[in-house]
C-alpha cells in the first residue's frame, strides 16, 4: 500500500488561532482528519506529524527512506531558512512535495525564497487546509506514473 508522510514544522501546531486571516481557521488536528479522510478513500496510509524542532523533522526525513513512498513537508519558517532541511530531503531522494496554506510567493520577500523547492518536485501553496489532500492526490498520481 503507498504510504505517505507528512511532515508539518514550527509553529503549525497553533492553527485556528494563529492568524486566522492569513492561514484559516482549520487546527491542525482538523486538517489532520482531512488527511485521513482523503488517505481512506483512496486506500493509501498516511503519517501525520508535527514539530517545532528542527532537528526532529530531519530525523523524520532521515527514518523516512524506505519507509514511506512520497513525503509532503509545509516547513513552516524553516522554508525560507534550513539548507539542513533541504540536504535531508536530497540525502534521502524521497519524491517530496512542498506544501504552504499561503502563498508565500505573494507575501513579504523574505518568505519568496524556498530552500525546500530544490528538491521538492512540485509545490502546492495559497489554498488553505484544501492544499492538504490536494498534495495527497498529485503525491499519488507522481508515484504511479
Ligand atoms: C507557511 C508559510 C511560512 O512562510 C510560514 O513561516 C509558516 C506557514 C504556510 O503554510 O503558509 O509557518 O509554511
Amino acid at each position: 500500500m503507498t504510504s505517505i508522510l507528512i511532515l508539518n514544522g514550527p509553529n503549525l501546531n497553533l492553527l485556528g488561532t494563529r492568524q486566522p486571516d492569513v492561514y484559516g481557521k482549520e487546527t491542525l488536528s482538523d486538517i489532520e482528519k482531512l488527511c485521513k479522510n482523503k488517505a481512506l478513500k483512496i486506500s493509501i496510509d498516511v503519517d501525520f506529524r508535527q514539530s517545532n524542532h528542527e532537528g526532529i523533522l530531519i530525523d523524520w526525513i532521515h527514518a523516512s527512506k524506505d519507509a514511506f513512498d512520497g513525503l509532503i513537508i509545509n516547513a513552516g519558517a524553516y522554508t525560507h531558512t534550513s539548507i539542513a532541511i533541504m540536504d535531508a530531503i536530497a540525502s534521502v531522494e524521497i519524491p517530496t512535495i512542498e506544501l504552504h496554506l499561503s502563498d508565500i510567493k505573494k507575501r513579504e520577500t523574505f518568505r519568496h525564497v524556498s530552500y525546500i523547492e530544490f528538491v521538492a518536485f512540485d509545490a502546492i501553496m495559497g489554498h488553505g487546509a484544501a492544499g492538504y489532500p490536494m498534495a495527497i492526490d498529485r503525491m499519488v498520481d507522481h508515484l504511479n506514473a
